[in-house]
């Protein structure tokens, strides 16, 4: 079975100098589009999880029960991980309760120690089950579900202390915002991250907010220690646009163009191939 934590994903990708990518689900399109992306380019994957589509797609036992018999359906021999992104303490718990492989608890906007007691706690908790545990330090900016939040810089010697409580994956901001990048974004600070892989060693670290990034910059934080990057704007703005021109092309009104599934197959084939590039870009094709 496919399906798995992200802890080897993570350590073969930093002694190789590559990077997973995390593509989020929005609805079953998502599901099916990211899988067949990954089992193409024989690439590990991680499909990322938050309290939004939790919601809207029936929580989270309601996930698992779909992309598990999903990941046999279509057949993927490919490393594929189950991720919470940006959980709650609470959200993450319930997670592991319904099968997730791998959690990201996001305590950066608690007081940090706070965060590193609840970190602490988890850590023991993932390590019992085998499920791969991703925290953050430094709140990513901009826009997630409908939440809006600047970003901020994370500190290195908070990077070193949570760093040491046996995490598998660290997000720390460096300038990464979620969603469009403003015209005036004065780009990824490099100089920070250096410091941070030097404090934190053999620890993956994770790149939120990968769309739009130019894909130097992208190269560039994976040879300095990103092992994960977060994709999901670029791919939902894909998968939006090729349905809109099969409408306006009046696809739609020809034949059985009307069904759902017929509507939104230029959507799941145009962020299929959005998950595909990245992948060549991030350097995890050809690695599973
Ligand atoms: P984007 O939507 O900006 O690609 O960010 C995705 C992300 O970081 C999810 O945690």
């Amino acid at each position: 079975m496919a399906y798995v934590s992200a802890k080897d994903m993570m350590v073969d990708a930093k002694q190789r100098k590559y990077a997973v990518g995390h593509f989020n689900l929005n609805n079953m399109e998502s599901i099916r589009a990211y899988l067949l992306a990954a089992q193409d380019m024989r690439s590990p994957i991680i499909l990322g999880v938050s309290g939004g589509t939790a919601q809207y797609m029936g929580g989270y036992r309601s996930i698992v029960g779909a992309v598990k018999p999903f990941i046999d359906h279509l057949a993927i021999t490919v490393p594929v991980a189950l991720h919470v992104d940006h959980g709650s303490y609470e959200q993450v718990l319930e997670a592991i309760d319904a099968g997730f492989s791998s959690v990201m608890f996001d305590g950066s906007s608690l007081p940090f120690e706070e965060n590193l007691r609840k970190t602490e706690e988890l850590v023991k908790i993932c390590q019992k089950k085998g499920i791969s545990l991703e925290c953050e330090v430094g709140g990513i900016g901009g826009e997630e579900d409908g939440v809006v939040r600047m970003g901020e810089f994370a500190d290195p010697e908070q990077c070193h202390r949570i760093g040491l409580l046996g995490i598998d994956m660290l997000a720390a901001g460096i300038g990464n915002i979620h969603g469009k990048y403003p015209a005036d974004w004065p780009g990824l600070r490099f100089d920070l991250l250096e410091e941070i892989s030097r404090v934190t060693g053999d620890l993956p670290l994770v790149l939120h907010g990968g769309s739009q990034i130019p894909e130097d910059m992208l190269v560039h934080s994976i040879a300095l220690g990103i092992c994960k990057i977060n994709v999901n704007t670029e791919c939902q703005i894909a998968f939006t646009e090729a349905v809109r021109e099969y409408i306006e092309q009046g696809k739609d009104r020809i034949g059985s163009g009307y069904t759902p599934r017929a509507l939104l197959a230029p959507g799941l084939e145009a962020s299929k191939r959005v998950a595909m590039d990245k992948m060549m870009l991030f350097g995890s094709a050809g690695k599973a």
